[in-house]
């Protein structure tokens, strides 16, 4: 199978430097308020790209659960296999695409663990159910079958009530990524998309000081 003849043109949206904020920070949250706006679908699920210890790269997707100048957040099994890449190197990078506006952007930094008072605080506001299963699961090793792992979830949810409320487990939390390099993609007619890039200054004393250029489609 090929999918030379399956091709869009991409024609809704333009992004051009006299639209543009200084600051990426704001850049990407006039774009996230587009999606809500527009009513996309989970718009904080994002592709979390992170190198193995064997410099093999590994991308799946986790959801943002908090953007500010500080970073973006995520949540997830410190033992996983993302977990235990940025162990080993904790450059990483995240994508969102949003298709029903052709656009992508690209975010790239360094991550570290949140606190655990951060992800208990997380953790105890998400659902019962959601609690339980990040607790029984082993996320990234192999198991036996789904039986085994329903068996884990039912002993845990009997264990715990709403009365019982299990506390976050120290093998699960947040992490958050804190951009130094953002690129913001518009698709454009005939393949000549806009691509507009923020680096962060590193010889600048303000943390806010970003160079922002144009990159070739
Ligand atoms: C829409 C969507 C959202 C997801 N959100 C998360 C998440 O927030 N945290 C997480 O650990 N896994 C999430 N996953 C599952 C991950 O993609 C992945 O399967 C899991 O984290 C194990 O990855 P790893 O073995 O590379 O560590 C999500 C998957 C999808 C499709």
């Amino acid at each position: 199978m090929d999918t030379y003849n399956l091709r869009q043109d991409y024609t809704k949206n333009i992004l051009i430097e006299e639209h543009i904020s200084d600051n990426p920070f704001t850049q990407f949250n006039n774009w996230f308020q587009d999606c809500i706006d527009n009513k996309l679908p989970e718009p904080y699920a994002m592709s979390l790209a992170t190198v193995d210890k064997n410099n093999c790269p590994h991308v799946r997707t986790v959801l943002m659960r908090n953007f500010s100048e500080r970073g973006l957040h995520f949540f997830t099994n410190y033992a996983s296999a993302k977990g235990q890449d940025l162990l080993v190197n904790n450059k990483a990078e995240v994508l969102f695409f949003w298709q029903a506006l052709e656009r992508q952007v690209r975010i790239n930094g360094l991550v570290h663990k949140l606190d655990y008072a951060q992800s208990q605080d997380y953790f105890s506001q998400r659902p019962f159910a959601s609690q339980i299963s990040a607790i029984i699961s082993p996320q990234s090793r192999i198991i036996e079958n789904r039986h085994e792992l329903e068996k884990e979830y039912s002993k845990a949810a009997n264990h715990y009530s709403t009365d019982n409320l299990p506390n976050c487990p120290d093998f699960w939390g947040g992490y958050c990524l804190v951009p130094d390099y953002f690129e913001f993609w518009q698709g454009r007619a005939s393949r000549l998309h806009d691509r507009i890039a923020y680096q962060r200054d590193s010889k600048s004393k303000q943390i806010e000081n970003w160079n922002v250029f144009r990159l070739a489609p």
